[in-house]
């Protein structure tokens, strides 16, 4: 059964979620090829109803694809219990139809992607992310059964290796090695529970960002969303993930707003947060130089693999792949080079934010 707005509700009270008799209004999240995501009212109470569906263009390769949201449910309960105050909470899971119900962020909270590419940027939100990745890292590589239980990578090669890595490879023959080399310690290493698809469009901030917790570390109000792609794998892989986003923000800022050296300053000060307070918490990606080589092979799929980066103009391509090539073959070895457009680079650092190859 495909969940439609117009059969969430009975679905729910189906589920024992909620009562018949509540009032209740249902809208559309999100909604295309890959899942639905409803929002429904029921009594005062916001709920968020998420059903995967196969991918429809590779159907015949995907048969079981509807079983990542079964992964979801795992890992929200899991990780729940490590960051409470920090993921949605699952409230049912219906492993027949493969449906997900969690709780509802609280409204005007924002996907971070958003806010980011409106070039605010809070560095506050980049530490919390830090310390929450971090938790998760230490904490599921310290529960080696638990963690088994996630090690068919099957799904993280359909989704990542194959059209990341090994399109890049295939598309770009002069980078294959060093980006293969990236994809083979990912598959090789699965140490801890990665989320798979730790990026902004999967983060929800609210607008009370930059309050000090009890730990006086600044915190900000954020929940990551999206774990269909949570594997035992390699935690450089989570970082670099998010840090190649923040890089290709400060490219897509900087090529297309006066506020472009401003806003590279703070993302990679967000990134330097992010990394800081990841490695406090005990996670394990913190070799700076891996982390280095595998965002620029995520740079590069950005540009040459099969998921580009819609909002990059062709300069903007033009750079984050130059960046790509300079940081996956380890010419670039800290992440402060990887935001050319930041004020106060190294004097050594190579030109790859005004020298663009094509
Ligand atoms: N618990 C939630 N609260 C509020 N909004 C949510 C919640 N879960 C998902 N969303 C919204 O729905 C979108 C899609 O959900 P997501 O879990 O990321 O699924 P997909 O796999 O389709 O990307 C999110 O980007 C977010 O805007
Ligand atoms: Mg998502």
């Amino acid at each position: 059964m495909r969940l439609s707005v117009d059969t969430v509700t009975s679905f729910l009270h189906g589920r024992g979620v909620i009562t018949p008799d509540t009032p209740t209004t249902a809208t559309v999240l999100a909604g295309g090829v890959s899942g639905a995501t409803f929002l429904v009212y029921a009594g005062g109470v916001r709920y968020v109803v998420k059903q995967p569906l196969p991918f429809l263009a590779v159907a015949d390769e995907w048969p079981a694809r509807q079983e990542r949201a079964g992964v979801e449910a795992a890992a929200l309960g899991w990780l729940a219990d490590l960051t409470p105050g920090h993921l949605p909470r699952l409230l049912d899971y219906d492993p027949s139809e493969f449906v997900l119900t969690m709780t509802a962020a609280p409204p005007g909270w924002a996907e971070w992607r958003s806010v980011l590419l409106g070039g605010r940027v809070d560095v506050a939100a980049g530490a919390t992310l830090g310390r929450v990745l971090g938790t998760w890292h230490a904490s599921s590589a310290g529960a080696p059964e638990r963690l088994a239980t996630y090690g068919d990578l099957t799904m993280f090669l359909e989704l990542r290796g194959d059209p990341y890595h090994r399109t890049v490879a295939a598309r770009r023959p002069d980078l294959a090695e060093p980006v293969l080399a990236c994809l083979d310690e990912l598959l090789t290493r699965q140490s801890c529970l990665v989320h798979g698809d730790f990026s902004p469009k999967n983060v929800l901030v609210g607008a009370a960002v930059g309050a000090a917790d009890a730990s006086g570390t600044p915190a900000a109000d954020l929940w990551v969303l999206d774990f269909e792609v949570a594997h035992a794998g390699n935690p450089v892989f989570d970082v670099a993930f998010l840090l190649h986003h923040l890089v290709m923000k400060a490219v897509h800022l900087s090529t297309t707003g006066s506020a472009g050296a401003r806003c590279a300053a703070e993302l990679l000060a967000c990134a330097d947060a992010f990394r800081a307070e990841y490695a406090a918490a005990g996670g394990l990606a913190v070799d700076e130089a891996a982390v280095v080589r595998h965002t620029g092979a995520l740079l590069l799929a950005r540009v040459h693999g099969k998921s580009p980066a819609a909002y990059l103009s062709a300069d903007g391509a033009a750079e984050v792949s130059a960046l790509g090539a300079h940081a996956v073959t380890g010419e670039l070895g800290s992440v402060a080079e990887l935001f050319p457009h930041a004020p106060g680079p190294p004097a050594d650092q190579p030109d790859v934010g005004r020298t663009v190859s094509r």
